[in-house]
């Protein structure tokens, strides 16, 4: 046995006892650096985000290696700044996680190689977790009562799904984009609109001024009874009307384009994730939760509060900080896996494509 295996073993122990579990958390799938330290998934002791916006505006998207490279300089700063803020030096903490998939692999290196330095010197049990198994646990984060089982949609830039949450580390799923993820076609459509990176945050604004039933984008696949998505054909469609109506000389307001997007894309969102709930409901008791970066759409979880209303199911949604990624969700998913005792070795390798479902 090392003297590590000896050090981790020990704190493993303690936590099998009872005591509380504070996770140092790292995030660097995309593009922010992320550190944050969660007692027992739950209370967040200090959450740091570095955001790289500024880096990848001008290139209107986000670049890989310019993102790895900025990792790689700020998640010393980012993680000495969690530490200090949630005033515990390492020594006093139980476990480091980290993001170990999916997303840029460049990106998501620099985080995990951090991470397992830090626990092999510190002698922490150490463990990766699932990138999307960290956005549903935002709601853990602000919903203290919120437990599984619960249904979830999942819309980020790189993802939507319908998720069943069956346990705190057990994932089944329900449905899925065919195409491009929700996110994505919001920074498309915003691209084309001329608005800056990030697009959704940036429609969403413009959307405000518009009006959302000016245009209809019809999309026979989305209209089906299915739980899957396909978002890549109303984002042709938006583009395809900007451009004829350039052609025919007609004036079109961007805001009426882009609240009319915003509203179609809202209403399949919508539709299929309180039918799936629905669909649900004898397992879950009629739990409907909304996480990913698209969650901090206001017209989203607008919808999706009045629509759950109505068809009786309780609604829940992660706080603004924690919409996007940070670290702090890292710390809550990474908590549904060490309480089973469940840490990985330092074998634990970038996954791009990592599935949730085990
Ligand atoms: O979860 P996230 O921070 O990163 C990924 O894991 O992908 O999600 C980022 C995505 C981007 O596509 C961004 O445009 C979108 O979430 N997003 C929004 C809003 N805020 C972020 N989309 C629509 N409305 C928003 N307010
Ligand atoms: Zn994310």
């Amino acid at each position: 046995m090392t003297e590590y295996d000896r050090r981790a073993g020990e704190k493993l122990a303690a936590l099998r006892r009872g005591q509380a579990a504070r996770v140092l958390a790292i995030e660097t799938s995309c593009d922010e650096t992320a550190a944050a330290v969660v007692e027992n998934g739950r209370r967040v002791l200090s959450s740091a985000v570095h955001t790289q916006i500024p880096l990848h505006v001008p290139y209107g998207g986000v670049v890989p290696e310019i993102a790895s490279r900025s990792h790689v300089q700020k998640i010393g700063p980012v993680v000495r700044h969690a530490l200090e803020q949630a005033g515990l030096p390492l020594a006093e903490l139980d476990a480091v996680a980290v993001t170990n998939g999916p997303g840029l692999v460049g990106a998501l290196l620099v985080g995990l190689s951090y991470a397992k330095g830090l626990a092999y010197a510190a002698g922490l049990p150490f463990l990766g977790v699932h990138h999307i198994a960290s956005h549903i646990a935002a709601n853990y984060l602000t919903d203290p009562e919120l437990e599984p089982p619960f249904t979830c949609l999942v819309v980020s830039g790189g993802h939507s799904h319908i998720i069943a949450v069956e346990d705190y580390d057990r994932y089944r799923l329900i449905g899925r984009t065919r195409d491009d993820a929700a996110g994505e076609a919001f920074d498309k459509v915003a691209r084309v609109l001329g608005l800056p990176y990030p697009g959704g945050p940036n429609l969403e604004q413009l959307a405000r001024s518009g009006d959302p039933m000016k245009y209809t984008f019809h999309s026979a696949f989305n209209e089906g009874d299915g739980f899957d998505f396909s978002f890549s054909g109303i984002k042709t469609a938006v583009v395809n009307r900007l451009h004829n109506a350039r052609q025919a000389g007609e004036k079109i307001d961007p805001a009426d384009l882009a609240a009319s997007f915003q509203r179609t894309v809202v209403d399949i969102l919508t539709e299929k994730a309180v039918r799936a709930a629905l669909l649900e409901r004898e397992k879950t008791g009629g739990k409907l939760a909304l996480a990913g970066g698209v969650s901090a759409n206001k017209a989203l979880r607008g919808a999706l509060e009045k629509r759950s209303a109505e068809a009786g199911v309780a609604f829940y949604c992660p706080a603004f900080e924690y919409c996007t990624d940070n670290a702090a969700m890292v710390g809550a998913a990474a908590y549904g896996k060490l309480r089973e005792g469940r840490t990985d070795d330092f074998s634990l390798n970038a996954v791009p494509y990592l599935s949730i479902e085990t």
